[in-house]
């Protein structure tokens, strides 16, 4: 059985915010807004599986039966430093998530993901964790963060960004094959391919970049 799924969410306002983040027009303020406000609607569809327990709270009128998120809490993993564009909308939906940061940066020579920070804790068993990284390029940063998060015992992991290339994905699918630790990635849009340069096409440029400035 495959151990990863993709998930390209379709709705009108997913494409909506993404064409205006395309835009080469589009300024940082407004980027870094649209951004916040996609990664939200990303994040519906994300925690779709997100384990939850029963609970029984008292209405003004009658017990009601319904469910709270489980112990331990989720994990949201930004990946600096763009991911970090994600975080706010995704917690506004997962208020009690723990945060994690993971520093990688892609070698723009070879395009091979190197680590250059770790805030994680070391024990992760039985932990959902959600990976925000926003252009799912070659697949090689995100792959080498989930493979660190399962290292740690990390019981699922679905990656949230706002743009995924075909090669990407063909790519993960080769390193996460063990249905044991299931990965999923939800995306915005699957896009047609990628440059010379490692750049997702059409796409949005650098993601970092437009959310921060050129530094
Ligand atoms: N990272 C980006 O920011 N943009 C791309 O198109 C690919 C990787």
């Amino acid at each position: 059985m495959a151990a990863m799924k993709t998930l390209v969410v379709d709705h009108p306002l997913v494409a909506h915010k993404l064409t205006t983040l395309r835009d080469v027009r589009t300024d940082s303020p407004t980027f870094r807004r649209l951004a916040d406000e996609l990664v939200t609607l990303l994040a519906y569809e994300a925690t779709r599986d997100v384990r939850v327990t029963e609970a029984t709270v008292s209405t003004p009128v009658a017990p009601a039966h319904g469910v709270r998120l489980a112990r331990p809490a989720p994990l949201v993993v930004p990946i600096l430093r763009a991911g970090l564009g994600m975080l706010d909308g995704m917690t506004r939906l997962l208020p009690t998530a723990e945060v994690g940061f993971l520093g990688m940066i892609r070698d723009e020579g070879t395009l091979k993901a190197q680590t250059y920070a770790t805030r994680l804790p070391e024990d992760l068993s039985g932990r959902q964790c959600y990976v925000l990284d926003p252009m799912l390029a070659t697949g090689g940063t995100l792959a080498a963060a989930i493979e660190l998060l399962f290292q740690r015992g990390a019981e699922d992991v679905t990656a949230i960004c706002l743009l995924a290339a075909p090669e990407g994905l063909a790519y993960m699918e080769t390193v996460f094959t063990d249905s044991r630790q299931p990965v999923r990635v939800v995306t915005a849009a699957l896009d047609e391919r990628l440059n010379e340069f490692g750049y997702i096409v059409p796409g949005l440029g650098d993601a970092g970049d437009r959310l921060y400035g050129v530094v």
